[in-house]
C-alpha cells in the first residue's frame, strides 16, 4: 500500500526531512504506512505509523517513547545523533497522548513486548497535548469511578483496548456461528407495546402519546420469523430498568438469541454447547495477544468445549443445601426459588466448563416457558452459568406451543391481551413446538476475559447511576 500520509507540514517534519543526518528515502518510494500489530511484515524496513504517544522515557541522549496505534503498542528509540536536532526537540518532553506520525526502521528485539523496536528517523507531532492541560489518565492508578467518568479516554488504554478486540471478536464469532449453520439474521424491533421478561424492568417512551417500551429481548418476534423461516436469531441491544447494581447488572445491554422451529430442550442445549464453544475457541485462536495483554490464562479457556455438564434444577438445589451445610453458602437456599447471584456464583465454580442447569420449577420462570409433559411443575427451560463463578450468561426454554395454555398463562401474568394477540397468532396458524435462548454479550465477555465487572465489557456501560459519558 502506498503512503497517504500529508506531505509533511510541521517545521519538525520538514526539517527532518532536510537534514542531513536523517536516512534518505527514495522520493519514488516513501515508507510504508503499517500498524504495529503487522510489524512482523516489516522487520529490517523503514515504516511509517500513526498514533499516539502512551509513554515516555528519557536518559539524557536516548529518548524511549512508546506508542500506540490501536493495534498495539511499540518501545521507539531516538538517540540525539540518529536524528535530527528538531525530532530529537520534538520529541523530548512529548506529552502522553498526543498524536503522532512517526517513522522508523523495524528491529526485531527479543525483549521487547512484541518482539520489535522501532529505531525513530523521522517524527510528525498531528496535535502536541499541552502542558498546561495534560491527559487526565496518567500511567499511575485511578479509582474506577474516575475512570468510568473518562471513559471516553479510558478506552484508549492497552488493557480495555484489548477488553473491546475480545468483545468484538465474541460477537463475531457468535454471529458467525449462526450463519454458518443455516440461521438467518431477523432483527426485532427495539421499540415494543409489551413486556417480554417482566413487566417491572421496563423502560417507557412516549410513542406520539401512546405507552411503548424499549425491548428486553426480541424472543418474542424472532419466534415470529422462526416460525417463517426456521432456524433465525436476532443480535442487538436490550433493555432492563433493573434497579441492581450488581457486577452483572448493565440497563442496557447486546444480547444474541436464536430460535429454532421444532427444536425441543434437549436440541437447545447441544445448540448452547456447540455455540459456546465455537465462541470460546475462536477467542483462543484469534485474540490471543489480547488475553494476554489483559492476564488471561487461556488454559482456563481451553477445557471448553463439548459435552457441558447438565443439571436438574433439583439437583442443583441438593449441591447448595449440602453447601451450606458444609459452609461455603451463608444462606440456606430455599426450594422453589430462582437462584441468586451467590449459588449460582458457587455452582458455576464447581465445574470447569459452562454448567446447564434445567428443569426450574415453572412458577418461578415466564409465562412463555413450555412445560415437561413428565412433570408439569417444571419448565422445559436452561440457564448456562459459566465456569469460575461468573454465573448465568444464557437463559432459554422451548416455548409454550398451544393457545390454550399460552391464553391462560398470559392472563395469569395479567399481561394485556391486546398486545399479545399477535403473539397468540403464532399458536392459532400452524404452531409447532420451537425453542431459543438469549446470551448477553457482556456476560461472556466479562466471563472469557475474566473480569469482575461487566462495566468493563461495553464500549459505554449504562448501569443504575450511569449515564455519562
Ligand atoms: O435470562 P434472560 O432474561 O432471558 C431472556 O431475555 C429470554 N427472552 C432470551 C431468549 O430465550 N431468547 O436474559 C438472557 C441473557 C442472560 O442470560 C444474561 O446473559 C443477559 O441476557 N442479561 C443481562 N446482561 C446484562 N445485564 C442485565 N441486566 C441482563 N439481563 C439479562
Ligand atoms: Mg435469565
Amino acid at each position: 500500500m502506498s503512503t497517504d500520509l500529508p506531505t509533511p507540514t510541521t517545521p519538525a517534519a520538514q526539517a527532518a526531512s532536510a537534514a542531513p543526518q536523517v536516512p534518505a528515502q527514495a522520493a519514488s518510494a516513501p515508507p510504508q504506512v503499517a500498524t504495529i500489530a503487522t510489524l512482523a511484515r516489516h522487520e529490517g524496513q523503514s515504516v511509517t505509523l500513526r498514533g499516539w504517544l502512551y509513554n515516555l522515557r528519557e536518559s539524557g541522549k536516548l529518548l524511549f517513547p512508546i506508542f500506540r496505534d490501536g493495534t498495539g503498542t511499540i518501545q521507539g528509540v531516538a538517540h540525539v545523533k540518529s536524528v535530527s536536532s528538531v525530532v530529537f526537540e520534538a520529541l523530548k518532553g512529548l506529552t502522553q497522548e498526543s498524536s503522532v506520525i512517526v517513522t522508523g526502521k523495524v528491529r526485531a528485539d527479543k525483549r521487547a513486548h512484541g518482539g520489535f523496536e522501532l529505531d525513530i528517523e523521522d517524527l510528525q507531532v498531528v496535535q502536541r497535548v499541552p502542558e498546561s492541560d495534560p491527559y487526565p489518565i496518567t500511567l499511575k492508578e485511578h479509582g474506577v469511578d474516575f475512570l468510568m467518568e473518562h471513559r471516553h479516554l479510558w478506552v484508549r488504554s492497552p488493557r480495555q483496548s484489548a477488553i473491546l478486540r475480545i468483545r468484538a471478536e465474541i460477537m463475531r464469532a457468535a454471529a458467525e456461528y449462526f450463519d454458518s449453520n443455516g440461521f438467518i439474521r431477523t432483527d426485532p424491533p427495539i421499540l415494543t407495546p409489551a413486556a417480554c421478561e417482566g413487566t417491572s424492568t421496563l423502560f417507557p417512551v412516549d410513542y406520539f402519546g401512546d405507552p411503548a417500551f424499549l425491548t428486553q429481548s426480541g424472543q418474542l418476534y424472532v419466534e415470529a420469523t422462526a416460525l417463517a423461516l426456521g432456524k433465525v436469531y436476532s443480535f442487538g441491544p436490550t433493555f432492563r430498568a433493573e434497579k441492581s447494581k450488581t457486577r452483572r447488572h448493565l440497563t442496557e445491554f447486546w444480547m444474541i438469541e436464536p430460535e429454532v422451529a421444532f427444536m425441543d430442550l434437549d436440541g437447545l442445549l447441544e445448540l448452547a454447547e456447540n455455540f459456546l464453544s465455537h465462541i470460546v475457541q475462536s477467542v483462543l485462536k484469534n485474540r490471543a495477544s489480547e488475553l494476554q495483554v489483559i492476564g488471561r490464562d487461556p488454559a482456563k479457556l481451553e477445557a471448553i468445549c463439548p459435552p457441558f455438564p447438565r443439571l436438574r434444577y433439583d439437583e442443583a438445589c441438593e449441591m447448595l443445601n449440602q453447601a451450606h451445610k458444609d459452609g461455603h453458602l451463608e444462606a440456606p437456599f430455599t426450594y422453589g426459588n430462582d437462584f441468586g447471584s451467590p449459588d449460582e456464583t458457587w455452582l458455576s465454580s464447581q465445574f470447569d466448563r459452562p454448567v446447564m442447569v434445567h428443569r426450574y420449577p415453572a412458577d418461578v420462570k415466564a409465562f412463555y416457558m413450555e412445560p415437561d409433559p413428565a412433570d408439569a411443575r417444571y419448565a422445559l427451560c436452561v440457564d448456562v452459568l459459566a465456569p469460575e463463578g461468573y454465573g448465568e450468561i444464557i437463559g432459554g426454554s422451548q416455548r409454550v406451543s398451544s393457545y390454550e395454555l399460552l391464553n391462560a398463562r398470559i392472563e395469569h401474568h395479567n399481561l394485556p391481551k391486546e398486545a399479545f394477540e399477535w403473539y397468540l397468532d403464532l399458536r392459532r396458524y400452524g404452531s409447532v413446538p420451537h425453542s431459543g435462548f438469549g446470551m448477553g454479550i457482556e456476560r461472556a465477555v466479562a466471563w472469557i476475559c475474566g473480569l469482575d465487572h461487566v462495566r468493563e465489557t461495553i464500549p459505554f456501560a449504562r448501569t443504575l447511576h450511569r449515564i455519562y459519558p
